[in-house]
């Protein structure tokens, strides 16, 4: 049916992910001591899961938000490791009728976890059949057409519903409301990274020297997924050009090869930074505008570039629009003027 194709589609569009080899599947962590970082979020999860075993019920419903390629998704297959339960995943756009959700919350079975990533994406009339089967596991369905169409009661075991986003702002309140466990991911550290560049390299069986991976990881924007991306093509680089071994010095001739720069700002990043400074006089201006700049959908802006280029001091956001700070003149090589930023810059 319509249903299976829903939940057991494609794990990730990641090339890593849909690796068939051995190395591809047991690159995700399991169980949360394999989950390098994000230890806040461990820990609570640890007692919150450990609790719910206890009382053999279910584990409380949890959102995790965050930027593209920090672990929702592992996390949540952890979960349900953990848990020792079913998992089944869909996603926000996939449910596209109040009677798809229907179908999939008939075939949960008791303490099962039903993950839904891109959670912001339900439409409105599949929301309404979440919030009583998350709050009092019921749904309560139309059947029929208009003049014969009747209420039907249908009672649920009760589960798990893990949501992920990127975009937690996009999220209505009586949804997130319904979520007692809320996990808001950040990005990695430069040790954590370096942990994960390590054990990726690990299962892949290539030989990184610790400079190696900490230079992989101060260019991986802090997201897990770049930094598997960054070591696979690293290691395609040190075996063409090298010995094999990933050192330092390989790892930044292969990632300014492919225009990786020195604080990992892709070829992405270094555009919207430049055409800023080059076209807008460092801003403010408007995300819209900068979108079309640069051929790329606003959503992707939003969500993929602007968090990190935030975090890392290169972009602020004003009332006004965007701006680029003195650190993204520094980077490119532009001499910065001060007074014009206070003018700018202040909030
Ligand atoms: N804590 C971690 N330790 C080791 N590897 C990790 C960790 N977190 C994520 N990864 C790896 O990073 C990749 C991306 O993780 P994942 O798909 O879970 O991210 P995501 O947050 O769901 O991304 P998206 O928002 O795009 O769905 C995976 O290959 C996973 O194995
Ligand atoms: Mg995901």
């Amino acid at each position: 049916m319509e249903n299976d194709k829903l939940i057991s589609g494609a794990l990730q569009d990641d090339d890593l992910e849909q690796d068939e080899t051995l190395a591809g599947r047991t690159l995700r962590p399991q169980y949360l001591n394999q989950y390098i970082g994000q230890d806040k979020i461990k820990e609570q999860l640890d007692i919150f899961i450990k609790a719910a075993k206890m009382r053999e019920e279910s584990l409380d419903h949890v959102l995790l938000f965050g930027p593209p390629g920090l672990g929702k998704t592992t996390m949540a297959f952890v979960i349900a490791n953990e848990l020792g339960v079913n998992i089944k995943q869909t996603s926000g756009p996939a449910i596209e009728k109040a009677g798809d959700l229907v179908a999939i919350l008939n075939e949960l079975e008791a303490g099962d976890v039903l993950f839904i990533d891109e959670i912001h994406r339900l439409s409105m009339s599949v929301e309404e059949v979440l919030y009583s089967a998350m709050e009092d596991f019921y749904i309560d369905i139309m059947i029929g057409g208009s003049d014969s169409s009747r209420s039907v009661h249908l009672e649920l075991p009760p589960f798990t519903l893990i949501g992920a986003t990127t975009r937690a702002g996009m999220l209505s309140n009586p949804l997130r409301a319904r979520f007692g466990i809320n996990a808001h991911m950040a990005y990695y550290d430069l040790e954590d990274l370096t942990e994960i560049i390590e054990r990726t390299a690990d299962i892949f069986e290539v030989d990184i020297t610790g400079d190696g991976a900490y230079e992989m990881a101060r260019r991986s924007r802090g997201t897990p997924r770049i930094a598997n991306r960054l070591l696979k093509r690293v290691r395609d680089y040190a075996q063409i050009k090298g010995t094999g071994l990933i050192d330092d010095t390989i790892t930044r001739q292969a990632l300014t090869m492919l225009d990786v720069d020195a604080s990992g700002l892709d070829y992405v990043d270094q555009k919207i930074l430049k055409t800023m400074i080059e076209m807008y006089n460092g801003g403010p201006v408007g995300l819209g505008t900068l979108a079309v700049n640069i051929s790329e959908e606003r959503e992707t802006l939003e969500d993929m570039y602007e968090p990190y280029l935030i975090q890392s001091g290169f972009l602020v956001r004003t009332r006004q629009g965007r701006c680029a700070t003195a650190k993204a003149y520094e980077h490119f090589g532009y001499s910065y003027d001060k007074d014009f930023e206070r003018t700018k810059v202040r909030e």
